[in-house]
């Protein structure tokens, strides 16, 4: 297949929904860490797995069309090591995003406590030890910190081509109502 001009509108709508809604998720789940009512606790588990397991489907969705559509080519004023910089952190973001719904998932699955995903499907295993649910738990925190470092330098980048190189690359998914495929 040859490299397509651009990615497709529905390629860049489902970029900005998985960045909107992982923002969202994170904000619901920086309480976990502290100490909280066990009501409010099992309810926000809840919000959170459910708003996760949307991330999850549009995930499914984006690794489809970018099977489908493929992604256009870096601009070739990027120099070598920038060109190996921006496939590694990409490759590494689809990676630990991956890790980190998959996690999520057995994080649910092994609580010592019931996760129900909108309000009506527990995944809950049960009967399931503290320190089982808190080794697990560990892996999904970590996978988080990784993808927030990874979505910094993400961030970073594109400020780096839109302001200082002034290349289109940011440009091309910012303006997310219009692409130049044909
Ligand atoms: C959008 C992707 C996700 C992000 C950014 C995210 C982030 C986090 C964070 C930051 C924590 C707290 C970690 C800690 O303080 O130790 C957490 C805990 C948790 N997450 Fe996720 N997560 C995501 C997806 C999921 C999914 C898909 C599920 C399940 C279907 C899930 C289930 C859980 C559970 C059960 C906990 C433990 C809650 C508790 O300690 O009471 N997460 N997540």
């Amino acid at each position: 297949m040859s490299q397509p001009l651009d990615y497709s509108i529905a390629q860049k709508i489902v970029h900005w929904l998985m960045a909107i809604l992982i923002t969202l998720d994170l904000f619901v789940a920086q309480k976990f860490g502290n100490v909280m009512e066990q009501a409010d606790r099992l309810e926000s588990r809840g919000d959170h797995g459910s708003l996760g397991t949307i991330v999850a489907s549009l995930f499914l969705l984006r690794l489809y069309l970018r099977y489908k559509n493929g992604a256009p080519a870096l601009p070739v004023s990027m120099q070598g090591w920038q060109i190996i910089a921006a496939k590694l952190g990409h490759g590494l973001l689809y990676f630990f995003i991956g890790f980190l719904i998959l996690s999520g998932l057995f994080t649910a699955m092994n609580a010592t406590d019931p996760v129900a995903l909108f309000g009506q499907f527990e995944i809950t295993l049960g009967q399931i030890d503290k320190e089982t649910f808190t080794f697990i738990r560990g892996f999904h925190e970590f996978a988080t910190n990784a993808v927030i470092a990874l979505i910094l330098v993400h961030v970073l980048a594109a400020i780096y081509h839109w302001l200082v190189v002034k290349d289109d690359v940011t440009q091309k998914m910012m303006k997310f109502w219009k692409s130049k495929r044909v």
